[in-house]
């Protein structure tokens, strides 16, 4: 966070830029140093927003969203810069710098964030949601509110819940069934355990490799695939060399718009009444966002060449099944949190 009357400096030198083009004219369009744009208005606070994704994804769009409408409801007096493709760093780093201060904003999968609560991992498991409905009930609902509040007391401050669709396997050699997995070198998350552990279950070996690593990994052989939802799949271009893409949509990973508590606490009241607003109303439309990008980034990877394989429900089926360790697993621990969840499964009339 920069007050513009403190003059405090930024250890970071990306976040270092964005102070000093906050501290510079009225007038600069500055759009290598974040966002910056024209206004009449000399603002209090310059905040920085971290996104890993290009800026034309739906999640950094969320974000300008944001800033846009923070900036308006604020009379320009609290300016976030969003700076995307990663260049304030991976995920887990820009989550500890949101602890520290040192970023304000950031929005990040869910799985970076397990090591600060342990329900985050619920939220996670392969196969909990019947679709993306059901997904949105958990989490628009208490039981979204009882996990963000989990985090109370990390220095992290959850604000929206964003959409991230739903993950599935893609390959460099074909595989379009459970059984041809068996062996192959998938590419996981760096943070979480149960990416790791669905893996594993499914018969595959499992690589850490931030997001950012992913292509080149592919490129060179050092895996034979890797899990993402399409947006990803095709914004990150890894169809180019993983062509197959089976639908197995085994995960759905919410993803979590979160502030620095240590910014929420130095900003007045009334400045976090708004950003806490203007958060919601970025995930609504960042959710609309997703849907058209997510049908979009498919035809356009087929257009490149990417096989698309659908699973039958019986395939689908061995999915769940090799899966289930999982569960029995938390159920153990998580056993109410699990039923909450099931419990807003849609029940047609005829009882399935
Ligand atoms: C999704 C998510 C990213 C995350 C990535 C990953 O694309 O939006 O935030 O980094 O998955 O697989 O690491």
């Amino acid at each position: 966070m920069r007050q513009q009357k403190s003059k405090r400096q930024f250890k970071k030198p990306q976040v270092l830029a964005a102070g000093i083009c906050a501290g510079l004219s009225l007038c600069l369009l500055l759009p290598a140093c974040g966002q910056r744009q024209e206004s009449a208005v000399t603002p209090d606070y310059v905040l920085t927003y971290a996104e890993n994704q290009t800026k034309d994804y739906p999640t950094t769009q969320g974000a300008q969203y944001f800033a846009d409408l923070v900036s308006k409801e604020t009379g320009g007096k609290v300016e976030i810069l969003v700076y995307p493709d990663a260049k304030l760093g991976d995920e887990v780093s820009t989550v500890e710098q949101c602890v520290l201060g040192g970023i304000d904003f950031t929005r990040v999968s869910l799985s970076t964030m397990t090591d600060k609560s342990a329900e985050s991992n619920v939220l996670m498991l392969p196969f909990l949601y019947q679709d993306a409905d059901h997904m949105w009930r958990v989490l628009d609902g208490d039981i979204g509110s009882d996990v963000m509040k989990t985090f109370d007391g990390t220095g992290i401050t959850p604000l929206s819940w964003y959409d991230a669709g739903v993950r599935s396997f893609y390959t460099r050699t074909r595989a379009s069934c459970l059984a041809d997995l068996k062996g192959m070198k998938i590419r996981v998350q760096p943070s979480a355990e149960i990416p790791e552990q669905m893996v594993s279950l499914l018969g595959a070996s499992t690589v850490k490799l931030d997001y950012s690593d992913v292509y080149s990994a592919l490129q060179t052989g050092r895996i034979d695939g890797a899990e993402n939802n399409w947006s990803s799949y095709e914004a990150m271009q890894h169809y180019e060399m993983a062509p197959y893409y089976l639908e197995d949509e085994h995960m759905r990973i919410p993803e979590l718009q979160i502030m620095s508590t240590s910014t929420a606490q130095k900003l007045p009241d009334k400045y976090m009444d708004v950003i806490r607003e203007c958060a919601k109303k970025s995930a609504l439309h960042e959710r609309e966002l997703w849907t058209e990008r997510e049908t979009k980034a498919k035809e356009r990877a087929v257009k490149a060449g990417c096989e698309a394989i659908p699973l039958s429900e019986e395939e689908k089926t061995k999915f769940r099944q090799a899966v289930q360790p999982l569960y029995d697993e938390y159920d153990a621990s998580y056993g109410d949190l699990l039923a909450r969840i099931n419990a807003l499964r849609y029940v047609s009339s005829t009882g399935e």
